[in-house]
């Protein structure tokens, strides 16, 4: 795939990882890209390099530009793997003058690859940089994703080269959000909040805030993962300020997992029951529903409806994976309540009450749990409960 000019003398030289399909426990069916960017000024600069085997391709993409042993400057913007494990092999090839990251980010590199050889450069928030004819200013971005991220900015260029925020997992040969289905894209975007920044979602306004007060003019953002927003960049600011606030809609999910059919019997009757309320509603089985595309339907989603049979005790796996993954990611504004079947404990209801709690999630009922088979009756009250929740997600939503 060839390099591309994204403004003038500025070059995407990333990779495109085509065939990944998990990424740390986020199923990537669309694989990813690792963004990688070259700055041809009087200091000619790298910004990230890219995942460790990707290596090569991004001294190839570089190669077509200029020598790679010319870069005068390596910028980290983020430490994590997919964005440095190219560099060893870089600074080994490249011999950069500098190599310039945040505070947090010198100490995370330092525990990387204990090197304390290379020749860092710690810049603090705002600090400006000058390239030649362009300057780089910097903006911590702490947790936005790790501690050590970073921004850069080129004034000159309008461009902001954003690290993780606002990127997408989606390996395409097209390189602009202009260039690709924009429903399908935003998707994307979606589901990369959610599984990625959801959990850090109050630093996000406050992000949106210090840049604005900074004054910087972005006419385009660069993520390090999918698809360059040029012309439109609000548009993905303006939804990160949307997914940010946590505003749920008028919709519910039943999420379970079922042993002979007995708790998706309770599930099918609790979805009558709010689709009597006119709430929409997306039925989650955890065979057939991978965690992370569950948490990106969590985004908008007002009420977690949440069934498991009881097993040894406990709940069925999936849901353990599942309740441990949304834990980690703290979901806010949410109601819930807890349904299943059960032998002779039955622990499994209070397990997952228990586990709602702990999440600030509000319980609108104790939940239902029904002996080995439910009856009519306890069908009905599988609908009732339904229609309880209907009416609290309508009360809370408007
Ligand atoms: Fe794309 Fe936090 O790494």
């Amino acid at each position: 795939m060839k390099t591309t000019e994204i403004k003038k003398d500025i070059y995407w030289v990333g990779a495109v990882d085509w065939n990944i399909r998990d990424f740390h426990g986020y199923t990537t069916y669309k694989g990813t890209t690792y963004n990688a960017y070259l700055v041809m000024d009087e200091k000619i600069t790298l910004f990230d390099t890219v995942k460790r085997e990707f290596g090569k391709s991004l001294l190839h993409r570089i190669g077509d530009i200029v020598d790679p042993k010319k870069i005068d400057y390596i910028v980290v913007n983020h430490v994590e793997m997919d964005h440095s494990g190219a560099l060893p092999e870089m600074m080994e090839i490249i011999a950069p003058e500098k190599v310039f990251c945040s505070p947090m980010g010198h100490k995370a590199l330092l525990a990387h690859f204990h090197r304390d050889d290379w020749p860092y450069e710690v810049v603090e928030q705002g600090r400006t940089i000058s390239l030649g004819k362009r300057s780089v200013q910097f903006v911590e971005t702490r947790m936005l994703h790790w501690p050590d991220s970073m921004f850069s900015y080129i004034p000159e260029d309008k461009l902001l080269i954003s690290s993780d925020a606002f990127g997408q997992h989606w390996a395409t040969s097209e390189r602009f959000d202009d260039e690709v289905e924009p429903v399908e894209l935003f998707q994307h975007s979606a589901k990369y909040y959610a599984n990625i920044l959801l959990l850090y979602s109050k630093l996000v306004p406050k992000l949106i805030t210090k840049v604005q007060e900074m004054g910087l003019v972005i006419d385009m953002i660069a993520p390090d993962h999918g698809l360059i927003w040029r012309g439109r960049p609000d548009k993905i600011i303006g939804a990160y300020a949307e997914w940010s606030a946590q505003r749920p809609k008028n919709k519910a999910l039943i999420i379970y997992d079922t042993m002979w059919q007995s708790t998706k019997k309770m599930a099918n009757s609790i979805l009558n029951g709010l689709l009597r309320e006119g709430v929409s509603v997306r039925m989650l089985d955890l065979k057939t529903n991978h965690r992370s595309d569950i948490i990106t339907e969590v985004l908008d989603a007002k009420a977690l409806i949440i069934g498991s049979p009881t097993l040894n005790n406990g709940i069925l796996p999936t849901l353990a994976d599942l309740l441990s993954y949304l834990k980690g990611l703290k979901p806010e504004n949410k109601i819930g309540a807890a349904f299943g079947s059960y032998g002779w404990s039955g622990e499994g209801v209070p397990i997952i009450n228990r586990a709602l709690e702990e999440m600030k999630i509000r319980l609108v009922d104790p939940g239902i749990k029904v002996k080995y088979v439910p009856t009519h009756d306890d069908l009905r009250l599988c609908i009732a409960l339904g229609e309880k929740i209907g009416r609290a997600i309508k009360e809370s939503v408007g």
